[in-house]
């Protein structure tokens, strides 16, 4: 709270949202650079969505992160969308400037800051596998692409969605779809292998999107995932000799710019790892 007991409300629009750790997260960001901020969810349904957007400028809030499933159905909603949430075809982020509401997306641009801190990859000399063609999967191929990725392939379970993806970012670099079948020659010759699909997450933590057999070192693995924390795919990724690269980052960093975009402050990034991994990790 500042002195005058006033607070700037930002929050999360989802539904459902009762399982979200991003208020733990930010509110923990905010306490600690002395932030007089509040984070809220909000589990707003899909037929009130424009009445939720309609009130960010209603009660001067200074923004919101979007979450499924209104990421693509709140665009027309907002005033501007930033050129990189146009091409990846979703928001994640409303900023309200004076008014004015701001589209961004930071869920590419998070994960490409956490991947390179954490694997020191340089993506102009590696050629990515992309595995999936969903709407996690757009922002990654965005970012990849949009800071430097030179060749990219993405494997969907239908095809036709990783056509479409493959497509819709052409104009960025070198980018083809390929069919499943050709994973086990593919995966020879790429550097990064990326898993946006939703095989292995909680409950189903035995299951692999490829077969480890077909991990080998040299290749940098990145699952989305969190929950679990390790999942199969890095668990035999690490085994194999390949780095892991766990969907923890790409949360955290998502987050940190967007409290950046709210605050004009650095994200304070260790506090709110430490803050995430106390709720998903059960203390004993
Ligand atoms: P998100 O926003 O998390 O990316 P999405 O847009 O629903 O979610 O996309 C889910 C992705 O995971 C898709 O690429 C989906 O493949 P299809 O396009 O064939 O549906 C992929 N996926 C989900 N479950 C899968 C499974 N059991 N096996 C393979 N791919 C799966």
């Amino acid at each position: 709270m500042d002195g005058s007991g006033h607070l700037t409300l930002t929050g999360l629009f989802g539904h459902p949202v009762r399982h979200s750790r991003s208020p733990a997260m930010h509110n923990a960001a905010f306490r600690e650079l002395g932030l007089p901020y509040v984070y809220v969810a909000f589990d707003v349904a899909p037929e009130s969505l424009a009445a939720a957007v309609d009130s960010i400028r209603v009660l001067g809030m200074r923004g919101v992160n979007v979450t499924i499933p209104h990421k693509v159905d709140v665009m027309p909603y907002l005033d501007r969308i930033t050129p990189e949430a146009d091409l990846i075809g979703a928001v994640n982020t409303i900023v309200n400037e004076n008014g004015v509401l701001i589209g961004h997306n930071t869920d590419g641009t998070g994960y490409v800051r956490s991947l390179l801190e954490e694997s020191r990859l340089s993506l102009p000399e590696s050629p990515v596998l992309i595995l999936g063609a969903g709407g996690a999967a757009r922002a990654i191929v965005t970012a990849l692409a949009w800071q430097g990725a030179k060749e990219i392939y993405i494997a969907n379970r239908t095809r036709q969605k990783g056509d479409e993806l493959a497509q819709r970012i052409a104009a960025l670099c070198s980018v083809h779809s390929v069919s499943l079948a050709d994973i086990p020659e593919l995966i020879k010759r790429v550097r990064l292998v990326v898993n946006t699909t939703s095989v292995g997450m909680h409950p189903n933590v035995e299951e692999s999107p490829i077969d480890p057999a077909l991990l080998h070192e040299g290749l940098v693995v990145s699952d989305l995932i969190y929950n679990p924390l390790e999942t199969c795919l890095l668990r035999e990724a690490r085994r194999r000799g390949a780095t892991p690269h766990g969907g923890l980052g790409m949360f955290i960093y998502q987050g940190a710019e967007a409290f950046t975009l709210w605050t004009g402050a650095e994200a304070p990034v260790e506090i709110m790892r430490q803050t995430v991994e106390s709720i998903l990790i059960p203390r004993r």
